[in-house]
This record gives C-alpha cells, structure tokens and sequence, in this order.
C-alpha cells in the first residue's frame, strides 16, 4: 500500500523531500510559499485517507522553501473521523518512506493554561493521549519500527530549542507547554478540562498526536506548535464553536506560517 502511494508521487516529482510538515484546520499558509511546487490531492494518492473537516483541503505539496526539500500535508485526518488511528497516519508513513526525517506537525488548539490567550503560538513540549487508542495497535510492523517504542522526547527539546530562537529572530511571543488529545468531535466539557488539567494538560485538541506517535515509532524527530484558537471550556465564559477556531486561526496564520519559515532552515540539517 505504502508503495503504491510512493510510486503515485513519484509520477509527479523526484524531490526528496528531507522535512514533512502537517498543516492543521486552516493554517495552510505555509503551503502556499512552496517553490516548484507539485501539490497532489490526497484522493489521487492510493490508500490516503481522505480528510472530511472543514479548513482541511486535503493536498500533499512537494517542492522547496529557502532551498529545503520539503513535503507538506495540507489538511490530516482525524479519529473522530472514524477511519482508525492506523489510518489516520497512513501520511506520515508515506513521508518517511519518501525521505523524511523531521516533521512539524501544527493544530488549533484551546488553552488550558489560563496564562496563554487566542492567537499565541505555543511550542509542544509534550502530549497526553487521552484518545483511547494509539495508531500501532495492532501487530507490529517491525520494518517500521519497533514494537514498544520510547516516547521521552517525543517532541524534540533540540528543535523546539531551534523554534524558539526563530521566535526571537521575530520577535514572536511564544509559549511552550503539554497538549492533551482528545478524540472529539464535540469540544471537552469544563469538568473533562479540569480533568486534563489535573493530568498535566494546558493545551486541548483533537490531533497530532497519533502523528507524533507513528513519527516515533519511524525515528522521525518531531517539532510541534500550537495555534491557540480559544480558551478551553469553561476556562472562560461563553460558548465554542468550529467558526472561532477557524477565524482566530485565520489571524494567527501569517504568524506560524512566519516562525516556521525562519525555523526551517534549521531543521534540514
Ligand atoms: N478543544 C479541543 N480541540 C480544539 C479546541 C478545544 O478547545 N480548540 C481547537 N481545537
């Protein structure tokens, strides 16, 4: 399967693409400033899962920023879309057999953290998975990884050191904290927020972590940022909804798109 997706994209393109990057519910900014860019709509590639979110196009685009080959989802399945977790992170397979070794995942993300406020970017300094599954459940694929692989440092300190210099360089205020899965769709009631809290949570959202997990078990280093779209439920007054997340991402956009730019240089070597 993998295989078939690999020799699909290399009717397109040669690039060896040596950094992935996951472009969460309408952050694709990035996307757009690929040079000699391919881009292929997931539903062209066999066996990609085809993401139904709102704010998820569903295309990989391959081609180079500041002379880095790179390899861009724009748009990711979700669990809650109910294809398995396996499924979910069929891309980052297909990118590490393509060459990749490093991988920026981002998402929308509501602040746990009463210090963080809609529109800041904050580094992923690690996760709990509360989803309730993991995507290597299942026998092992052994020539992918290992059975129980180790997950200290799954969100690389070395590249999230590098982020927040680029952060500097911008002069971008950046947050660093734990992001705690959560499978959705419907947002966390405010009790299961004081719960994540309790469990060492300060951001909430619905990804990523499958893909950080599939990336490990690859021996891709990750670097992940959070777009904060709201404060979680309950943290605040009011109600969420989908149309907030997606118009505080919208603000926020130029701004990861800006960090991960200047970062990326970095993450080649
Ligand atoms: N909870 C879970 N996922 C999210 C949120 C949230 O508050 N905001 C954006 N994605």
């Amino acid at each position: 399967m993998l295989e078939g997706a690999v020799r699909r994209i290399r009717e397109e393109t040669n690039l060896q693409p040596v950094v992935g990057v996951v472009l969460g519910s309408g952050l694709g900014g990035l996307a757009d400033e690929v040079q000699d860019r391919v881009e292929i709509p997931y539903d062209q590639i066999p066996g990609w899962p085809v993401s139904t979110a709102i704010g998820h196009a569903g295309v990989l685009v391959l081609g180079t920023v500041d002379g880095v080959p790179l390899a861009v989802m724009r748009g990711r399945a979700h669990l809650y879309e109910g294809a398995g977790a396996d499924r979910a992170v069929y891309g980052i397979r297909v990118l590490a057999r393509l060459g990749v070794r490093t991988l920026v995942v981002t998402n929308a993300a509501g602040a746990i953290d009463e210090s963080y406020r809609p529109g800041m970017l904050v580094l992923i300094s690690d996760h709990v998975n509360l989803m309730g599954t993991s995507p290597l459940v299942g026998p092992n694929d052994d020539e992918l990884g290992p059975r129980f692989p180790d997950m200290s440092d799954a969100y690389d300190p070395e590249l999230r050191r590098l982020a927040r210099e680029a952060a500097t360089r911008l002069g971008l205020e950046v947050g660093e904290g734990v992001y705690g899965a959560w499978l959705g769709p419907q947002f966390e009631t405010p009790a299961e927020i004081r719960f994540m809290r309790a469990v060492g949570a300060d951001l909430a959202g619905m990804s990523t972590v499958p893909e950080v997990i599939a990336a490990r078990h690859l021996g891709i280093r990750c670097l992940g940022v959070s777009v904060v779209t709201n404060m979680a439920a309950g943290v605040v007054e009011g109600k969420l909804g989908h149309d907030q997340v997606l118009a505080v991402g919208a603000e926020a956009q130029p701004r990861l798109t800006a960090l991960l730019h200047e970062v990326l240089p970095a993450l080649a070597t």
